[in-house]
């Protein structure tokens, strides 16, 4: 069985249960096996029943489903569900399909659901796990780094509808989280710089020696040296581990994961679910959030070059589209953390330091939104 890259464990302690995020590095003699897989054997002690469904898509089926399905169907009634791949398909269309496959099987509340790959994938498996028969249990395996450093972990999960991103879902989480960094090897290089954004982003808003650190290390991460992106995600988990157990419904401090992430929302509905990643979006939000918060006074010129020299290292977007500043403006109207009808904002007080606020001038904003890019797409 492939070794934990770590063996002082991470857990993530929620009102439901304590969960287990194990990060691992499989030889290449495993990863080909279908009969020592290292992934099957990490998880089986987190299956409680007999009955099993892998969700995943048709990308990642190729490539990793063979190696999980074979080993496990020694054991247990193994059945699988692969849904189109893409954002767009983000949807109530594909949780029916989960339905059908659960139906189809006459599957129980025994049955364990496996989501199989990125956010995507982990965001809807989650949500049919929470549904299905008043929800049933469920296990992460993150195949981008971004769904190993954020979406896995926590229990936020869900579909989009057509006029904002998330906004039909619920907390349900996981009974463990298996981070295989082997699997970051197929990943497109434009995936894995939208997974540093959320790696950049806990170090923006929690740990400003972190961002020193992710300085240094960027290159060897983008090189897929997977010590150095198994210890980035180590990071990560427990950054987000803590934040999970202080506040699991968000109604405090996890907001603040959502750096970025409002003005990122308004980029990906505008242009389209699917055209813009998800981090390159959440990126560029960054670099909006940050300009507010330098327009407020709270980080220098110097700050805000910094972060657009971090996410320019790791070869993200750092400007907007062009958006219409009342389309825009309309778009935050839907975000998740609109309060008695005000738009609230997470904000930098300093590097590493985040508020969630309403204190700002709507001119400010309006001035921040009104930068964007001359051509039609900076990505
Ligand atoms: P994704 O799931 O769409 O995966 C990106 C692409 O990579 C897809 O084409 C996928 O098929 C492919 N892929 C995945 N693993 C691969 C691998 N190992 N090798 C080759 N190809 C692979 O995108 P994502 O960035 O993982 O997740 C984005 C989603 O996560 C968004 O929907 C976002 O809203 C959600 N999200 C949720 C949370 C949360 O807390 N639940 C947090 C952040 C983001
Ligand atoms: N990705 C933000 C959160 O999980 O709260």
């Amino acid at each position: 069985m492939a070794t934990p890259l770590f063996h002082d464990g991470l857990t993530v302690h929620t009102h439901s249960h304590d969960y287990p995020i194990v990060i691992t590095e499989q030889s290449s003699t495993e990863q080909n096996s279908t009969e020592q897989s290292a992934m099957a054997q990490q998880i089986m002690p987190y299956i409680t029943g007999r009955q099993v469904l892998i969700v995943t898509n048709e990308t990642i089926a190729p490539l990793y489903l063979a190696a999980l399905e074979a080993p496990l169907a020694k054991q247990f009634i193994v059945k699988v569900c692969i849904l189109p791949d893409g954002e767009q398909y983000k949807n109530q269309t594909s949780i029916n399909q989960i339905y059908d496959a659960l139906m189809a099987e006459h599957f129980n509340r025994d049955v364990t659901l496996i989501a199989l790959g990125g956010g995507v994938i982990g965001d809807m498996t989650g949500f049919a796990a929470a549904s299905f028969m008043r929800g049933v249990n469920f296990i992460q395996i993150p195949t981008t780094l971004l769904s190993q450093v954020d979406s896995s972990v926590g229990g936020k999960t869900g579909i989009n509808h057509a006029q904002g991103k998330n906004m039909i879902g619920a907390f349900w989480q996981p009974q463990m989280v298996l981070a295989e960094m082997s699997t970051l090897k197929t990943l497109p290089a434009r995936e894995l710089s939208a997974g540093l954004a959320e790696v950049i982003k806990y170090a923006l808003i929690m740990d400003a020696e972190f961002l020193t650190w992710l300085e240094h290390n960027l290159p060897a991460m983008m090189a897929l040296d997977l010590a150095v992106l198994g210890e980035a995600v180590k990071r990560c988990c427990q950054y987000k581990a803590d934040v999970v157990a202080q506040d699991e419904r968000e109604s405090g401090v996890r907001a603040l994961l959502n750096f970025g992430h409002t003005f990122g929302h308004v980029i990906e509905t505008h242009e389209g679910y699917g055209n813009w990643l998800h981090g390159e979006a959440v990126a560029v939000g960054m670099v909006q959030a940050a300009e507010l918060s330098q327009k407020i006074g709270w980080l220098t010129s110097e700050d805000v070059a910094r972060i657009k020299r971090v996410l320019t290292l790791a070869n993200l977007p750092i400007t907007p589209p062009a958006i219409d500043v009342q389309t825009a403006l309309d778009l935050m109207g839907h975000d998740k953390k609109v309060k008695h009808g005000q738009i609230r904002l997470i904000l930098l007080k300093s590097l590493g330091d985040a508020v969630l606020t309403n204190d700002f001038d709507a001119e400010l904003l309006t001035d921040v939104l009104s930068q964007h890019s001359s051509s039609e797409r900076q990505i």
